[in-house]
């Protein structure tokens, strides 16, 4: 993770949580790992990814769109950077 306090490597079929988990490393939040309790919320800014299912009710279309996720859900394909976000209360999207 360029620009933050630390990085990890990640295979492409791991995601950035577990990949962050198995690294020893913290900074993003842990929770259900299932992309459902929206804990791991991230901004993805600079590199490229896949995602898995993620719930609507944490993840907005709009979100995806700039690049929020869930990083139990993110699989990189490149070098990533992002930046941890806050947990949004359940049933506020944009
Ligand atoms: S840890 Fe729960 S959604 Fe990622």
């Amino acid at each position: 993770m360029a620009g933050a306090s630390t990085a990890f490597d990640c295979s492409e079929n791991q995601s950035l949580l577990d990949a962050m988990i198995r690294a020893g490393r913290c900074g993003i939040k842990v929770g259900c790992r299932n992309g459902g309790c929206g804990v791991c919320r991230v901004r993805i800014t600079q590199g490229r990814y896949s995602t898995g299912k993620m719930t609507r009710s944490r993840i907005s279309e709009g979100d995806e769109a700039e690049g929020v996720v869930l990083a139990c859900r993110v699989f990189p394909s490149s070098d990533i950077s992002l930046e941890p976000l806050p947990l949004r209360a359940k049933g506020c999207l944009k």
